[in-house]
């Protein structure tokens, strides 16, 4: 384990411009990526998000960057009835996300730095969580949701402007004590090595935080709205008083 993180730790710091890439995504997902399922205060926040995109019979939504496709999963357990959309430049994030929901979801290899695969107003709902923060240029990417969005369509952001892996994990295991069954006992314990990987590799990403486009939520109202939204709704006290929360309406 030590190994990989070794090797987690030398591609992201030779990044040229600071922000991490596709190989990077790639090997996060494959190594361990879904350990963030098994960390409180991640699924919270992706149930947030399912709450706002709140889907609706019919819907076309996207999850832009889905990663390997939890959200998409707790949109369709939510209503079934809608076509869902994913799109992601990682094909080890892609493949994972395949396996959670290709049966009803249409993935596809994109870059959020370019034009979406899809036309116009395809979208009720596009939902991006946590990956405006890495892209060389979020405002590209903001202009190309509300391209793909219908007119009154619903944006949901949630985007880091603090990384803070501790916080993060002591909330986690502030639940676990909450909780205090000898089964969560175990499990902590035998989740302990995989979650401390992943809090390496949030650290690195934490030490890169000046180089990433870690908005606050006025940096963050000013460029949804110039990308052509109405805010409905921002926070800044999402996943544990690290992200922008925002619900914006596409006009
Ligand atoms: C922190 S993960 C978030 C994944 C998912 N949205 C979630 O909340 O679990 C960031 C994701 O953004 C993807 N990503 C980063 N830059 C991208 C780009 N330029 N185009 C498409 N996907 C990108 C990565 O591959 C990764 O899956």
């Amino acid at each position: 384990m030590l190994a990989v993180f070794r090797k987690e730790m030398v591609d992201v710091m030779n990044e040229k411009d600071g922000k991490p890439d596709r190989k990077f995504w790639g090997r996060y997902g494959f190594n361990s990526y879904d350990t963030l399922l098994k960390v409180e205060p991640y699924v919270a926040n992706l149930n947030e998000v399912a709450d706002a995109v709140d889907p609706k019979i019919g819907w076309r939504i996207l999850d832009a960057a889905c990663g390997t496709g939890s959200l998409l999963k707790l949109l369709h357990e939510r209503e079934p009835d809608c076509r869902f959309d994913g799109v992601d430049f990682s094909q080890e994030m892609l493949d994972l996300a395949r396996a959670k929901v290709g049966a009803y979801a249409k993935l596809q290899n994109a870059d959020l730095c370019e034009t979406l695969p899809y036309d116009d107003a395809s979208f009720h709902a596009v939902a991006s969580v946590q990956t405006l923060y890495s892209l060389p240029e979020p405002q590209k990417a903001l202009k190309e949701f509300r391209r793909v969005l219908r007119r009154n369509g619903r944006l949901v952001i949630v985007n880091a402007y603090d990384m803070k892996p501790l916080r993060i994990l002591a909330a986690h295991y502030a639940a676990a004590w909450r909780d205090r069954s000898s089964v969560r006992l175990v499990t902590e314990v035998r989740n302990a090595p995989a979650i401390t990987l992943l809090l390496g590799i949030n650290a690195l990403l934490a030490a890169r935080r000046k180089s990433l486009n870690c908005w606050g939520v006025e940096r963050m109202r000013f460029e949804v709205e110039s990308a052509g939204f109405r805010m409905v709704r921002a926070r800044d006290d999402a996943y544990e008083r690290t992200s922008v929360f925002m619900v914006a309406t596409a006009i």
